[in-house]
């Protein structure tokens, strides 16, 4: 296959990321981790099963970053997830170093790839990312927007019983709990669900997605969610791959958008093979205004968290 993809973390969100690469035949998939063994036998695995799936895709584990070379795509699970009583931020210190680390060693060997970032907390791992790639800020980007849309999406199909095909979701801002869900730009066949729903099932629905992650958390216990996370980031690395231009909400380095200033935050963005082709404006209403502030505040504060750590 012509092109390539590493995640580096092979555990939940990156070994599930690595299966739908190559079931959807995108690219080569090269899987990395500490560990030794798991990426080696969790790709053998997958190209074990190639045969049932009908996909031709070559699957490779390493421990080291030789294999990854030319890597066309990056996309960075490596890291501790969180267990319950934790937020995403409690694992700033330990990830942070895993994150430059690693970051560094990819970049040797893939210095044209794009950097697509998934460990958490999301906004503060990506400005980590920016800064020991050095890459360009088109280059570097935070999977948190397509998954948080896709909960909002779900919760909105049960709720109205019809497919999710016919569903569209926004949300805004750091992943985190001050994430900003978007009603008025969320909608059933075009129909904004404010037509849909009353406004107390509305709240109702975004503080269930708000909290979604924290509710997956509680029920696993000993990790997080994967399954839908990995295909967040399959789908940005999909557009990526293949020119699509899709517009998806993502974590992207704001000089000036939205009223933030080298920030990371998460933002509707034009996905294609530069990676983030341009970033949609929208103008918000007061009320959504203070709410993305309050986001920003919030990744605002990690960023300073980060330069105590350095
Ligand atoms: P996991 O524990 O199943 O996998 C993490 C893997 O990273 C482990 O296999 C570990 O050995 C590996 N690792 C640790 N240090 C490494 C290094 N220096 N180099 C290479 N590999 C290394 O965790 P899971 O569930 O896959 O989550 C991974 C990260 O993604 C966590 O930080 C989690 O919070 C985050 N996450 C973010 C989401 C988002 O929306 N942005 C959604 C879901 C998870
Ligand atoms: C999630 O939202 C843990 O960030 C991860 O599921």
């Amino acid at each position: 296959m012509k092109q390539k993809v590493t995640v580096v973390g092979a555990g939940n969100v990156g070994a599930t990321a690595a299966q739908r690469l190559a079931e959807k035949e995108l690219c080569d998939v090269v899987l990395v981790d500490v560990v030794e063994g798991v990426p080696q036998g969790k790709s053998l695995d997958l190209t074990e099963a190639a045969p049932i799936e009908k996909h031709d895709a070559h699957l490779t584990g390493t421990n080291g970053y030789e294999e990854t070379a030319g890597s066309n795509i990056v996309i960075i699970t490596a890291g501790i997830p969180r267990k319950p009583g934790m937020s995403r931020d409690d694992l700033i210190s330990t990830n942070a170093g895993i994150m430059k680390s690693v970051t560094e060693q990819v970049v040797k060997h893939s210095p044209d790839s794009i950097l697509i970032i998934v460990s958490n907390p999301l906004d503060a791992m990506c400005h980590v990312a920016l800064d020991a790639s050095g890459f360009p800020k088109n280059r570097v980007m935070g999977m948190a927007g397509v998954l948080d849309s896709a909960r909002f999406r779900a919760f909105i199909a049960m709720e109205l019983d019809v497919s999710v095909e016919n569903t569209h979701a926004f949300v805004l801002g750091g992943h985190g709990d001050t994430m900003v869900p978007l009603p008025r730009f969320s909608t059933v066949a075009g129909i904004p669900i404010t037509e849909l729903m009353s406004k107390e099932r509305i709240d109702a629905l975004v503080k269930r997605t708000a909290n979604g992650g924290a509710e997956i958390v509680s029920l696993l216990k000993t990790g997080s969610a994967y399954y839908a996370p990995a295909s967040a980031a399959v789908e940005m690395a999909e557009s990526i791959l293949k020119d699509k231009k899709k517009i998806l909400p993502c974590a992207a380095y704001l000089q000036g958008e939205y009223d933030c200033q080298d920030l990371f935050i998460g933002v509707p963005v034009k996905l294609g093979a530069d990676g983030i082709e341009g970033v949609i404006e929208i103008s918000l209403t007061d009320e959504e205004k203070v709410a993305l502030k309050k986001s920003a505040d919030s990744v605002q504060e990690l960023k300073e968290t980060l330069k105590k750590l350095a």
